[in-house]
């Protein structure tokens, strides 16, 4: 079947469009376009992702994106839409709260209907107001096309890409998972063990008290005065530091925050307050010292996680790690997991970088797997900016 993804949750607008078989165990799947706008640069003059903005650009951008990856995946049908009075007013309504996406919208009404199955949508975790403009116009999309809507889950997206083989260019297939597996979840807005059993069903056995990992790099990057997305910033400056100076031991010495806590939850906004004291007592901010302060709070940040994974599989038995998120983008966490996998002697899944961090493939995916799980297709849903893995039965 092919399948729409429309991803609005933070600061990716994207869409996807992929064609998938099989069983949920041994599925193939096909991108047959795949499209993204990042406003990462938009916000990072603001040091970080505000909601109205992200609202407005994925508002400007869906109608554009969506063309093109209908244009890219050849599947325009023969069909023209038929538009009653009656749909373009339900249509108008749909979108009432999105006047701007509304006039580009009208511009899909001459087109050919697309061959899609369905359409599935992020509807949470994530900023609401962002989440609200994808649901809406995945809502007006299957409403102007006469074609089923299945919201899904931000987070399970991200879980979804990990078990994912490349076997050709763009096609991959979902290999078959041991289970139970322990899924750590490292994004910009979670930091979770979830453990996962049978046919993707969840719960979740761990969870930051804080602030999400992502957000601890984020924070810890503007501290040191690197842009926004701090993430990739603080590790670029931490493997630096490797390279350079291997076998230096820090002289800013950081906690590793909840590691000996007797249970599977973080918390990092200790760690980010600590740098932030440390920065003020150096008068002399160099380079060099902000390369040794980064590889110090990555070395920290990745302990924690390396041990209360470990912990989790240990307690629950699991054969398999998945991690998944866009921290999973970092060489130093895919190299330790690595090693942390041979250790236990658990399988380690993990996404290629580019599918690490937000993007519609996954959503996609998502709702293919949904879709095969038996979830009925609806368009009785709204945007919830705190959706849970556990709320999806
Ligand atoms: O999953 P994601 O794309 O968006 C959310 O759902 O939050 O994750 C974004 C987060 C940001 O905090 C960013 O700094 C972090 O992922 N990130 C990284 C790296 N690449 C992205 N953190 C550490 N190392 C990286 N290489
Ligand atoms: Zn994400």
């Amino acid at each position: 079947m092919q399948i729409l993804g429309i991803e609005t949750s933070c600061d990716e607008t994207a869409v996807c469009i992929i064609e998938a078989n099989g069983d949920i165990s041994d599925a193939n799947i096909k991108i047959l376009g795949n499209e993204l706008y990042s406003q990462i640069a938009i916000h990072a003059e603001y040091g970080g992702v505000y909601p109205n903005l992200a609202k407005r650009e994925h508002a400007k951008n869906l109608v554009p994106l969506l063309k093109k990856c209908i244009l890219e995946s050849k599947t325009l049908s023969e069909n023209k839409v038929v538009l009653s009075d009656s749909k373009k007013e339900e249509i108008k309504k749909i979108l009432e709260k999105e006047p701007e996406l509304f006039d580009q919208f009208s511009s899909l009404f001459g087109d050919n209907i697309p061959n899609i199955d369905l359409i599935s949508v992020t509807n949470g975790p994530g900023l609401e107001p962002a989440l609200w403009v994808g649901v809406s116009f995945a809502k007006a999309l299957s409403k102007l096309w006469g074609i089923p809507i299945l919201p899904v889950n931000h987070m399970e997206g991200h879980i979804i890409v990990s078990p994912l083989e490349k076997i050709d260019n763009n096609e991959y297939k979902l290999k078959e998972i041991n289970y139970p597996a322990i899924t750590l979840l490292i994004s910009g807005g979670h930091t979770q063990l979830v453990k996962v059993e049978k046919n993707f069903s969840y719960k979740i056995v761990g969870n930051t008290k804080d602030d999400a990992v992502g957000e601890a790099f984020d924070k810890v990057a503007r501290i040191l005065g690197l842009p926004y997305p701090g993430g990739p910033q603080i590790s670029r400056l931490a493997e630096n530091e490797r390279r350079e100076n291997p076998n230096k031991v820090s002289e800013y010495k950081l906690t590793r925050p909840m590691i000996n806590s007797k249970d599977l939850n973080f918390s990092f906004s200790g760690i980010k307050t600590a740098v932030l004291y440390l920065t003020k007592k150096i008068p002399d901010m160099t380079d060099q010292i902000k390369q040794d302060i980064a590889k110090e709070f990555e070395d920290a940040v990745v302990e924690v996680l390396i041990k209360k994974t470990s912990d989790a599989v240990i307690e629950f038995n699991a054969r398999t790690i998945l991690i998944g998120g866009g921290v999973s983008a970092n060489k130093k966490i895919r190299n330790d997991f690595k090693k942390l996998s041979e250790d236990l002697n658990v399988e380690l899944m993990i996404p290629e970088v580019s599918a690490s961090t937000d993007n519609a493939f996954m959503i996609a995916i998502s709702g293919f797997i949904n879709k095969i799980k038996g979830k009925e297709p609806t368009d009785e849903f709204s945007a919830n900016g705190n959706l849970s893995l556990e709320d999806q039965a």
